[in-house]
């Protein structure tokens, strides 16, 4: 655990190093979105680091959950130091002058400013700079949508139960392919990221790959004497030449069909 915190801790100039090189190599490559403060921690002009106890007088709750949650596992003891490596002041900015004045505006909010989470995530970032992607940086969405940053599991979103599924988050806003079927795809146990990156992605439909290999992962191809290509018990010979599995008119309804065992519509 020592170990864990103090390796991340002296990785931290080559973190925000690596950042700025991928926010230049991001902007000059990719789109014309021009990051302006990757590298840099959220600014709150004025103001200086105090660290979690000066929040937990107000937040208790919140100060309460935190140091179960992946990010609060990194924060040791109340040095003012880490309050703005892994602190809350990592992701809200230096709050002295919020203490002082309890003013929302005095204080950062990454549902407003992912920056202030992408600064560290740079990796995320340029997931969210491919061509297909959920408008986060736009605007139009927030981290906040798919994760809770304060508790125990990043992976659910605030208020929502403690058993609450990965895929659960997907579901208040993708109904068609979360609600069960008649003919189940059983790939879908198995969660929406085995075919998707739920932050963005170079191929359509933020798909992790383009074509039939897709599905070929877990549907193996057979290959029988004469260049015959099985799939299942059935020669699917030629017809991987008409397109995908899934827009060549063959296995439209990935997500699982009320009409087809074979996943048609
Ligand atoms: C003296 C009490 C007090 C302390 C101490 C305090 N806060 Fe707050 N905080 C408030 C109040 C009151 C609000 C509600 C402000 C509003 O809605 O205008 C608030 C709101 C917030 C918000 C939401 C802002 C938004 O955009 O709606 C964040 C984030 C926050 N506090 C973080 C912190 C952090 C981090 C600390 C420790 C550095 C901290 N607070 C310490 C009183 C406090
Ligand atoms: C990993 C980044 C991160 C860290 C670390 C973090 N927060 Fe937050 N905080 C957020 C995000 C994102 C939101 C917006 C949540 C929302 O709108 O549902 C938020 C919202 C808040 C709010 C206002 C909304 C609410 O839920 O009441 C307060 C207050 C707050 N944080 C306090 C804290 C305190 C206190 C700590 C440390 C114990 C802390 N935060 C640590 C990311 C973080
Ligand atoms: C100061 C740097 C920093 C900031 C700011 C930050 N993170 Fe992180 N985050 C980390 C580190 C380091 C880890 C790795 C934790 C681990 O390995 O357990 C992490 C892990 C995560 C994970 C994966 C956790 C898991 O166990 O799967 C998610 C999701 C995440 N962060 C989201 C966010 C979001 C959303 C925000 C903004 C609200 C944010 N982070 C802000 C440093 C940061
Ligand atoms: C549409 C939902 C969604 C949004 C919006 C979203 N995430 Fe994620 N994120 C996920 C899911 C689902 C995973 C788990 C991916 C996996 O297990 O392969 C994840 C994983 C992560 C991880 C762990 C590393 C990884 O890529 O697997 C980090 C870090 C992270 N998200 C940060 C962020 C930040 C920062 C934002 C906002 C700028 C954000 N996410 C917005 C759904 C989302
Ligand atoms: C807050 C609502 C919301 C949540 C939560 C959400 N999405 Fe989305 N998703 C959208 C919207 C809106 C679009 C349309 C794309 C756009 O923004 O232009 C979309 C588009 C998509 C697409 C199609 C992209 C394309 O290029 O056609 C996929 C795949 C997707 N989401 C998967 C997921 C997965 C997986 C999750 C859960 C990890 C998730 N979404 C969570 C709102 C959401
Ligand atoms: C077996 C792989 C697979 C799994 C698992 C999967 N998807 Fe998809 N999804 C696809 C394919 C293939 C497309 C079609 C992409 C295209 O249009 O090119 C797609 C398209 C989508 C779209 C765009 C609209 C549409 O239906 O064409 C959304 C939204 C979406 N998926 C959400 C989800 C969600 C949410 C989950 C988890 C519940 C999920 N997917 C699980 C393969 C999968
Ligand atoms: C994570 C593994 C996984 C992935 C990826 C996957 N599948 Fe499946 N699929 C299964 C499992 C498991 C079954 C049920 C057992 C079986 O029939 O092989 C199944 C069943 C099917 C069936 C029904 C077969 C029948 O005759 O009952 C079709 C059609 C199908 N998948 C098409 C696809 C397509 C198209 C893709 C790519 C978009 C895909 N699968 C990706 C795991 C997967």
């Amino acid at each position: 655990m020592l170990g864990h915190v103090l390796g991340w801790a002296l990785n931290l100039p080559a973190l925000l190093c690596l950042s700025l090189l991928s926010a230049v190599l991001i902007s000059c490559t990719i789109t014309p979105y021009t990051p302006s403060t990757v590298a840099a921690p959220p600014q709150v002009p004025g103001a200086t680091f105090v660290g979690n106890h000066a929040c937990s007088e107000c937040h208790d709750k919140i100060h309460e959950g935190f140091h179960d949650s992946p990010h609060g596992r990194f924060y040791r003891g109340d040095e003012v130091q880490w309050a703005s490596i892994a602190g809350c002041e990592s992701c809200h900015g230096a709050g002295s002058k919020h203490v002082e004045t309890g003013l929302a505006a005095d204080i950062v909010n990454p549902r407003t400013e992912p920056q202030a989470c992408l600064k560290c995530h740079v990796a995320t970032h340029g997931e969210f700079t491919l061509p297909h992607h959920h408008r986060v940086l736009e605007g139009k969405m927030t981290c906040v949508d798919c994760h809770e940053p304060h508790g125990r599991n990043i992976h659910q979103i605030a208020g929502g139960l403690g058993t609450q599924q990965r895929d659960a988050v997907c579901i208040r806003c993708h109904k068609e392919q979360t609600r069960t079927h008649v003919f189940e795809h059983e790939a879908l146990r198995e969660g929406c990221v085995t075919c998707h990156n739920p932050h963005g992605s170079v191929n359509r439909g933020m798909l992790v790959q383009r074509d039939a290999n897709l599905c070929l992962r877990c549907h193996a191809q057979v290959q029988t004497g004469a260049d015959r290509v099985f799939i299942g018990k059935m020669d699917h010979t030629g017809l991987l030449r008409n397109g995908t599995c899934w827009s060549a008119g063959c296995h439209s309804a990935v997500h699982g069909s009320n009409f087809s065992p074979r996943l048609l519509y």
